[in-house]
């Protein structure tokens, strides 16, 4: 039986020398890879309650969507600045080299809700606690971060454990 993580296909050298690219293309183009990873990203989570799914640009928008369709609850994106069309709130985080900045907009999420934030990935964690921020300051509280990647050496997993949140990833690659 194929698991997750050998759907993945690993692209050498994108987008710069020495970054071994974790490429989820290949999982979310295969039937059986695609019900899996949803699946198995929601396993946790059977009789819990969750009001909605938030989403990461992009690849987060994916599964985000597969798994508040299979809820039937609604979805949330967060976006890349600039990106959403009514009132938003912003938070900055940093990356490899500079700034960047995610937004989500300001009535998406009320007091109370209960919140599984989603994405493909969980590097530094940055992106993520971004993430987790917007979701905070509107009220909402997370119920957990599921990810179809962890990359443990980068710091994210450990960063988000100290801070008390319940981390879900379904696979494991050595190296950035
Ligand atoms: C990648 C990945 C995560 C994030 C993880 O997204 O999809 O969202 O990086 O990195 P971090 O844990 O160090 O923050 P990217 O910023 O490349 O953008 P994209 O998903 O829009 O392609
Ligand atoms: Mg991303």
């Amino acid at each position: 039986m194929k698991t997750v993580k050998d759907y993945i296909r690993t692209i050498v050298d994108f987008p710069h020398e020495g970054i071994m690219f974790r490429d989820v293309t290949t999982l979310f183009a295969d039937p059986r890879g695609m019900r899996l990873a949803i699946d198995q990203l929601l396993d946790p989570y059977v009789g819990q309650r969750i009001d909605k799914v938030v989403g990461l640009e992009a690849r987060g928008f994916i599964i985000g969507g597969a798994i508040a369709h299979q809820l039937s609850i609604g979805f949330v994106p967060i976006r890349k600045k600039g990106k959403l069309p009514g009132a938003v709130i912003s938070e900055d985080y940093q990356l490899e080299y500079g700034e960047a900045v995610v937004e989500i907009h300001d009535d998406a999420i009320q007091p109370g809700e209960k919140i599984l934030v989603v994405d493909d990935l969980l590097a530094t964690g940055g992106t993520a606690e971004a993430g987790i921020k917007l979701v905070e300051r509107l009220g909402g509280e997370i119920v957990g971060c599921a990810f179809i990647i962890d990359l443990p050496e980068l710091g994210g997993r450990a960063k988000l454990d100290a801070l008390g949140y319940e981390i879900h990833a379904l696979c494991e690659f050595e190296g950035a």
